[in-house]
C-alpha cells in the first residue's frame, strides 16, 4: 500500500468513528433495566406486554423513548405505554437515550411469535397500502420516519394498531409522525383486520 492509500484509509476510519459517536458499552449499562420486561436479548416478553426492541432503526427507538420522556405518548387512555414513560424518563440525557438505543439496534431480531390468529393470505391485500411507508419487506424507511415492522411479535403490533386506531396513541399535538399512522390504522375495519394484515407481516421474516 502506498503512503497516499494508507492516509486514505486512516481518514476513511477517523470519519466512520466520528459518524457513531454513541457509546454502546455505556448503553448496554443501561439496557439492564431495560431487560427486566423487554428480555435479555430484547426479544420482547408477551406476560410482561413488553414488545420485543432487537434490530430496530436507532432513530425510532430514540424517537419512542423521548415520547414516552416528554409525555407525547404513554399518557391517558395508553395504559401500557405509561408503564414504560417512567422508564423512559430514567434516561437522563438525549446521550443516554442515543447510546441504549444503538446498543439495541445492534441486537440480532428475536424469533418471532405468531399466535395471534389471523390470515396472511387476506392481510396480503391489506398490507400493500403499508408498503408505501414500511416497505415491502416491513424493513422501514427512515425518509419516511416509518419503523422496522418485520423484527415485532404480532401480539404487539395488533395493539399498536388498536391504539392508533383508538387515539390512545398518535393523537398528542406533537406526535406528528403518530399523527400519519392515525389513519392508516382506521383504514382496517375491525379487530379482524387487525389479525389479517400483521399475520402477513410476520409471515415476511425478519
Ligand atoms: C416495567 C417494564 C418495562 C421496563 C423496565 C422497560 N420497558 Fe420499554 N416498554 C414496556 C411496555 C409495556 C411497552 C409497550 C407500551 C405499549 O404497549 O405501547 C414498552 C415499549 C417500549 C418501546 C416502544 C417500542 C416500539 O416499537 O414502539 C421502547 C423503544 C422501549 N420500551 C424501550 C425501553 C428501554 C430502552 C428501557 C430501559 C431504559 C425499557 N423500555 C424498560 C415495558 C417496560
Ligand atoms: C404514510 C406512511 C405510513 C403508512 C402508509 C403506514 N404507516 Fe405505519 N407508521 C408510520 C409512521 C410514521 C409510524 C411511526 C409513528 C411514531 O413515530 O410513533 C408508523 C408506525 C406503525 C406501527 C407501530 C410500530 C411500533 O413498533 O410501535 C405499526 C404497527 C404500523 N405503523 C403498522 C402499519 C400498517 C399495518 C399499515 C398499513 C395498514 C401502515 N402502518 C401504514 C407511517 C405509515
Amino acid at each position: 500500500m502506498n503512503r497516499f492509500a494508507g492516509l486514505a484509509i486512516i481518514t476513511l476510519l477517523a470519519g466512520a468513528s466520528g459518524l457513531s459517536a454513541q457509546d454502546t458499552e455505556a448503553g448496554k449499562a443501561s439496557f439492564a433495566i431495560c431487560a427486566a420486561c423487554h428480555g435479555t436479548n430484547a426479544e420482547g416478553n408477551k406476560a410482561l406486554n413488553a414488545p420485543a426492541l432487537a434490530g430496530q432503526e436507532s432513530w425510532y427507538l430514540e424517537r419512542q423513548l423521548k415520547n414516552f420522556k416528554g409525555g407525547i405518548r404513554g399518557t391517558g387512555a395508553d395504559v401500557l405505554g405509561a408503564q414504560m414513560a417512567p422508564m423512559a424518563a430514567m434516561l437522563a440525557t438525549d446521550a443516554d437515550i442515543e447510546n441504549v438505543a444503538a446498543f439495541i439496534a445492534a441486537l440480532s431480531p428475536a424469533s418471532i411469535t405468531h399466535d395471534g390468529g389471523g390470515d396472511a393470505a387476506a392481510g396480503q391485500a391489506l398490507y400493500a397500502t403499508c408498503t408505501v411507508c414500511h416497505g415491502a419487506g416491513g424493513e422501514g424507511n427512515p425518509e419516511l420516519n416509518a419503523p422496522k415492522l418485520s423484527i415485532q411479535q404480532d401480539w404487539y403490533l395488533v395493539r399498536q394498531l388498536e391504539n392508533f386506531k383508538s387515539g390512545a396513541r398518535g393523537a398528542h399535538a406533537d406526535d406528528a409522525f403518530g399523527a400519519q399512522m392515525r389513519p392508516m390504522a382506521m383504514m382496517l375495519a375491525d379487530a379482524a383486520a387487525m389479525k389479517n394484515v400483521v399475520a402477513y407481516i410476520v409471515s415476511l421474516g425478519n
